[in-house]
């Protein structure tokens, strides 16, 4: 006990929200992903790294089930939330997503309004009352993801009339419209300048208050400003998972070490 770091002691008081036991993910005969078993605490926020092709969004699909949706693509294992098994067939993947939000690295804004797109969610998930409510969450969420000055007086434009990095953060205000107990993002700052960059890890950092987040990234700056832990992919394999500080200054696996000093990938 009390050789224990502080950030060991936080860890050990926070509630496991995934747990992801032998997970396998193949598309056809290809197996993407091996033997995968993780937990992802509450409260926290998780970064997943690792080069190009390692199975980080293959992954990270799995926790909302976004996987169901390609075809070829089948996954084995156990992935509980809160303990209970996502896959099971009473779990309806539509009401999963609303609790497991995702964020796209390629922004895609419903063909509806900018209001619209926010207020989707909680208008299928019945979260509002009435109208006031209802513009009450656009506002709040179009807020959280630093959008709402730039959009307050064209809500009724077309969300897709936005620029890339405008519509990016028009995607987080959808997903966090329906207070996501979860939210996955997928190399959420890619289309984003250092301005937008700096309010998206700002409000990661808010949420973490409230929620889990795991964001997938190729910066490794960004995973260490934002993240407390850190899971390293590499070939489909969960090569090393710890506290980001451990991972960035006292790696335990040589692949680690190469990749976060830049040898590979
Ligand atoms: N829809 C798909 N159909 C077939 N194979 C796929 C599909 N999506 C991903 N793969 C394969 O699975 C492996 C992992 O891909 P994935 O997209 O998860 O990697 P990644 O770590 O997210 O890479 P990047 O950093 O480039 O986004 C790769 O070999 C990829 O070609
Ligand atoms: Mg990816």
């Amino acid at each position: 006990m009390n050789d224990m770091t502080l950030t060991e002691r936080a860890l050990e008081a926070t509630e496991i929200k995934f747990a992801a036991r032998d997970v396998q993910v193949y598309y056809g005969t290809s197996h993407a992903i091996k033997d995968v078993n993780i937990d992802i605490l509450d409260k926290t926020v998780t970064a997943f790294i690792g080069p190009s092709g390692c199975g980080k969004s293959t992954f990270l699909r799995c926790l909302n089930r976004m996987n169901d949706t390609i075809d070829i693509c089948r996954v084995e294992g156990d992935i509980l939330l809160d303990g209970e098994d996502i896959y099971d067939k009473k779990v309806d993947p539509v009401q999963l997503r609303a609790k497991v939000g995702m964020v796209f690295q390629k922004p895609n804004p419903f063909p509806k309004s900018i209001y619209d797109n926010v207020a989707y969610g909680p208008k299928i998930h019945g979260l509002t009352r009435n109208k006031a409510e209802l513009d009450e969450v656009v506002e709040s969420s179009l807020r959280k993801a630093a959008l709402w000055n730039e959009v307050k007086d064209r809500l009724d434009s077309p969300g897709t009339g936005l620029s890339g990095g405008q519509q990016q953060r028009l995607c987080i205000a959808r997903a966090v419209a329906t207070s996501p107990e979860v939210l996955l993002m997928d190399e959420p700052c890619s289309a984003l300048d250092p301005i937008a960059t700096a309010q998206v890890e700002e409000l990661i950092d808010e949420l973490r208050e409230n929620f889990s987040v795991v964001i997938v990234t190729h910066s490794m700056q960004q995973a260490a400003r934002v993240s407390q832990r850190t899971a390293f992919f590499h070939l489909g394999n969960l090569v090393e998972f710890g506290d980001t500080t451990q991972i960035f200054t006292n790696p335990k696996d040589p692949r680690t070490e190469s990749y976060i000093t830049g040898r590979i990938g």
